[in-house]
């Protein structure tokens, strides 16, 4: 049997073939640039690839994927991705997308030890203390996990908007607006929150730079 490693080369070998086919200037059009409009903030998990599930193609989004979408402020390399997306290459949108059955999530809720993934998951927890009095208030399990989901997304969207990174860019240029979606694995549909946010009006003073 094909090892799996394998299969992923032959897969690329006949995705080449078929870009080709379809248009012979392809790759040599996609060496020359990118110019990406969205910069997508994911979850790891292997069921909610960026490009196919909003039907983009390379170039079009600018991507950064951990357990449970978290944008944490200590991250380097988060906060790279974020510079450089937004000042760099001047993307006008930064998406965070949760999805509902993530096991970050799950793992967050529970009570059990993952090792070291529990010092990443501690900031799952502390969302859930954020909203407390609400989660607690949800007696069905299900329900209550799919309202963290949205309640991370919604805490997230808030990190990103925290930084001087993007507080900067608004100042500067208005951009980018900063979107919290969930992606719906059991029927592939995506749920905007519709919490956008484009400026640093309603953020708690404490957060506010004076840029
Ligand atoms: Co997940």
């Amino acid at each position: 049997m094909e090892k799996f490693d394998q299969k992923l080369l032959r897969g690329n070998k006949e995705w080449v073939a078929q870009k080709n086919s379809e248009d012979s200037n392809y790759f040599k059009m996609l060496s020359q640039s990118q110019h990406p409009l969205a910069l997508w903030i994911g979850c790891s998990d292997s069921r909610v690839p960026p490009n196919e599930v909003t039907k983009t193609h390379p170039g079009e989004l600018f991507v950064q994927r951990n357990i449970a979408n978290m944008v944490i402020h200590t991250d380097v390399n988060l906060l790279s991705v974020l510079d450089y997306s937004v000042n760099i290459l001047g993307v006008t949108h930064v998406i965070v997308c949760g999805h509902y059955g993530c096991g970050g999530i799950k793992a967050a809720m529970s009570n059990m030890s993952f090792g070291l993934l529990d010092n990443w998951l501690r900031n799952i927890k502390d969302v859930y203390l954020l909203h407390q009095k609400e989660l607690d208030g949800i007696s069905d399990h299900t329900v209550r996990e799919r309202r963290l989901v949205e309640l991370n997304v919604i805490e997230q969207v808030r990190n990103v908007c925290k930084t001087s990174i993007i507080q900067n860019a608004w100042k500067l240029q208005k951009h980018p607006h900063v979107h919290g979606w969930v992606d719906d694995i059991s029927n592939g549909l995506i749920k905007d929150l519709e919490i956008s946010v484009r400026s640093n009006e309603d953020m708690h003073k404490i957060y506010k730079y004076d840029l």
